[in-house]
């Protein structure tokens, strides 16, 4: 049988970005699968450009969401916001016809630097995917606070606490994706 395919979308672009640290927790919670990282350095969305023919970065992304069992997304919080890396991603991917999001499953991670986790960035990134039709797995709301503290040097979490969450998490995904 062949494994299940896991598409990583992390929210921001640096290297040393804790919540792709938080995504790498993830997978290695769910266990074996073919793991993709979605590549969210895109073009801004524009409709002239998108008249014109979808970018081929845009049109492989949206092709590896087709094929994906799960997005695993990592929503790092800007401003009380959603990062505009993430959003300009779910932004081009809504447009693909026909639609690569719907009923697609999707775990949804937040680190960030402030003492609520990316909180907001959490609860808007849940709101935007629901209209457009993902089932976001639900549960408590993996929140990483303070992430410059929450992770070791093998960029593993520290927290007993929040490596439970993301385990329980990752054990329903791979349950549903069976
Ligand atoms: C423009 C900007 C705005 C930010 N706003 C918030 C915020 O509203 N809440 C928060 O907890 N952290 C905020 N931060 C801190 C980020 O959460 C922190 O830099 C985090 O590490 C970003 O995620 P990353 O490590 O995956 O890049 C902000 C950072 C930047 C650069």
């Amino acid at each position: 049988m062949s494994k299940p395919v896991l598409l990583t979308l992390c929210g921001s672009l640096r290297a040393g970005s804790y919540n792709r640290m938080l995504i790498g927790e993830a997978v290695r919670a769910f266990g074996e699968a073919e793991v993709i990282e979605g590549d969210l350095k895109l073009p801004l969305y524009d409709g002239d450009v998108e008249a014109k023919g979808v970018p081929s970065s845009v049109q492989a992304l949206m092709d590896q969401t087709s094929r994906a069992d799960a997005l695993i997304i990592g929503a790092p919080e800007y401003n009380k916001g959603i990062s505009g890396v993430l959003k300009n991603a779910i932004d081009w991917l809504s447009r693909a016809k026909p639609s690569v999001l719907a009923d697609k499953k999707a775990v949804i991670l937040s680190a960030a630097g402030g003492r609520t986790g990316g909180e907001t960035a959490h609860f808007m990134t849940h709101s935007i995917l629901t209209q457009l039709q993902v089932n976001v797995i639900h549960g408590p709301l993996i929140l990483v606070a303070t992430a410059n503290e929450a992770f070791d040097e093998e960029e593993h979490l520290k927290s007993d606490f929040l490596r439970n969450q993301v385990n329980d998490r990752m054990t329903r995904l791979r349950e549903m994706i069976g």
